[in-house]
């Protein structure tokens, strides 16, 4: 039999926790022979870790034959010891008169008490995602508070800004999901994120010229409709998007493990690619071998793209500057 892998999940208790856990305890990530042990951290409220025992009796309860074991903690340095792979969700949420500098300040704490505790006793290969918001800046928080790790260990996840670009042209073009090649999104994720489909393809013909006033379609629909799914799921089912944002989760995970031959969005650290300044946690489209990223290359950047990237550039600089401070 081969040896459990620890998956370390944090705010397990939360909307995402409850979608995620269930997948993954059942093989949807890493495959039906591969035994899992879970490692699930919730914050230290009495409310919190109540919540935590009674998704533990649930699990029970689905008598997965792959998962060797479950833990509750309410201390990252148990709750990420030997981890191989880390999903970090619980944050902080946003309330509605807090400044998004203030929101930042709290979730630093968080993450940089975090990013320690993997530096400590993380699987030197553990692979982290961030998914708790500001996602970016908390992985890139996360990367900067483990110095013992490489940064290629930190990604962020802009999986399911990617996977709604792929359902929008989809729909669009009436094919199915999976005759969609090379789209991914730039950048933050944020109102500034850029989906770009310049060269994405169905079928091997090129989407931008299968849709009638490409450009404006591009600009008025396709771009606002991408980059505020969120909110619109939040005013529609009112309570953001959790069980999609659990299977992008998992699709990345996967892909990052497994490889792909395509093109994905990957958060991750620059290496200065198209000008992104080094460091800063950037959507990317990304192919993967051997459980390593590579940044596509040699993309052209167009005008608009550009000053897309940009936004996104200023806007990840700016949130860095909020909380640099504190991680010094
Ligand atoms: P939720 O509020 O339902 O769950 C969050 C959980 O985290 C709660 O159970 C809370 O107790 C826990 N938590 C808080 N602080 C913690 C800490 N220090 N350690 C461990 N656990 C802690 O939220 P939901 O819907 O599950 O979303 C989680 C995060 O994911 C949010 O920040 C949300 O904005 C973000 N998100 C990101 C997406 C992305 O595309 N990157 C997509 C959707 C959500």
């Amino acid at each position: 039999l081969k040896k459990p892998v620890r998956i370390s999940i944090t705010g397990a208790a939360g909307q995402i926790g409850y979608n995620i856990i269930f997948r993954i305890a059942n093989g949807d990530l890493l495959g039906k022979d591969q035994p899992i042990i879970l490692q699930l951290l919730e914050a230290s409220n009495k409310k919190s870790q109540k919540a935590i025992k009674g998704v533990i009796m649930e699990i029970e309860d689905c008598i997965f034959p792959l998962l060797v074991d479950v833990s509750v903690h309410e201390n990252p340095i148990t709750a990420f010891k030997d981890a191989n792979i880390a999903i970090l969700i619980g944050s902080f949420p946003r309330k509605s008169n807090m400044e998004r500098s203030e929101l930042l300040a709290i979730n630093s704490s968080i993450f940089i008490e975090q990013g320690k505790a993997l530096n400590s006793v993380a699987s030197r290969d553990v692979k982290v995602l961030v998914v708790g918001n500001p996602v970016n800046t908390n992985t890139y928080i996360t990367m900067k508070s483990a110095p013992d790790l490489s940064y290629k260990n930190f990604t962020a996840m802009l999986r399911l800004d990617h996977n709604r670009a792929i359902a929008k042209l989809a729909s669009k073009l009436n094919e199915p999901v999976s005759s969609i090649k090379k789209v991914f999104v730039w950048g933050n994720h944020s109102l500034s994120m850029y989906p770009d489909y310049r060269y994405a393809t169905v079928n091997g013909v090129l989407i931008r010229d299968m849709i009638n006033n490409n450009s404006f379609w591009n600009k008025n629909v396709f771009l606002p409709a991408i980059s505020r799914r969120g909110e619109e799921i939040i005013s529609i089912r009112g309570a953001s998007s959790a069980a999609s944002a659990a299977s992008a989760a998992i699709d990345h995970i996967k892909d990052w493990i497994f490889g792909t031959e395509n093109w994905v969005t990957m958060g991750i650290p620059s290496d200065g690619s198209y000008n992104v300044p080094k460091d800063i946690i950037f959507g990317f489209p990304v192919k993967i071998k051997n459980s390593k990223y590579k940044i596509i290359q040699n993309l052209e950047i167009d005008k608009f793209s550009r000053k897309k990237i940009n936004l996104s550039i200023e806007e990840l600089k700016n949130e860095i500057l909020s909380i640099s401070h504190l991680i010094r």
